[in-house]
């Protein structure tokens, strides 16, 4: 796939990581695993475990999307001095929704833990897709 996922550009490519996955279940773990070293060289402890969890979310969902749509999933991660962006594409244009699911519901709670932990969140439409977006703010020196 070669489609460009954010408007903001890092100016340095350290600070910037990009991961592409297939439509797999198999493929949420590979996007933690990634997540958790990009949060490793950008020296970012405190938010990891947040971070780490948000796009294990936003990435499960794009899996199951991505399927529909037969696109991969893109992870894109940014760190500034500011906060930590986490984008996820997918090409399925349909776009997520907030649920309110019942006590007995066993789906519809992601995006809701998503919300919990992110500073802001949302989703843009992209390239025949969307990309679903999550910010974390960094505690100033
Ligand atoms: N990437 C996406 N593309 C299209 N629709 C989405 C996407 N992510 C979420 N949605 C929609 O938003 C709803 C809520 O997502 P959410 O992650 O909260 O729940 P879920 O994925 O259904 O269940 P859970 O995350 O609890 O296993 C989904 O049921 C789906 O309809
Ligand atoms: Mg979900």
């Amino acid at each position: 796939m070669n489609i460009a996922i954010s408007t903001r550009v890092s100016s340095s490519p350290e600070l910037a990581h990009r991961l592409c996955l297939a439509a797999q279940a198999t493929e949420a773990g590979r996007a933690r695993s990634f997540t958790r070293q990009a949060l490793e060289q950008w020296q970012v402890h405190g938010a990891s475990a947040d971070v780490e969890q948000v796009v294990s979310e936003l990435v499960s969902n794009a899996i199951c999307h991505a399927r529909r749509g037969g696109s991969g999933v893109i992870l894109a991660l940014r760190r500034d001095d500011s906060m930590i962006s986490v984008e996820v594409f997918d090409g399925d244009p349909s776009v997520p929704v907030r649920r309110e699911p019942g006590l007995e519901a066993d789906r519809g709670r992601g995006l809701k833990i998503v919300g919990a932990l992110a500073a802001r969140w949302g989703y843009v439409a992209a390239a025949g897709g969307k990309c679903a977006w999550a910010e974390f703010d960094l505690p100033r020196d």
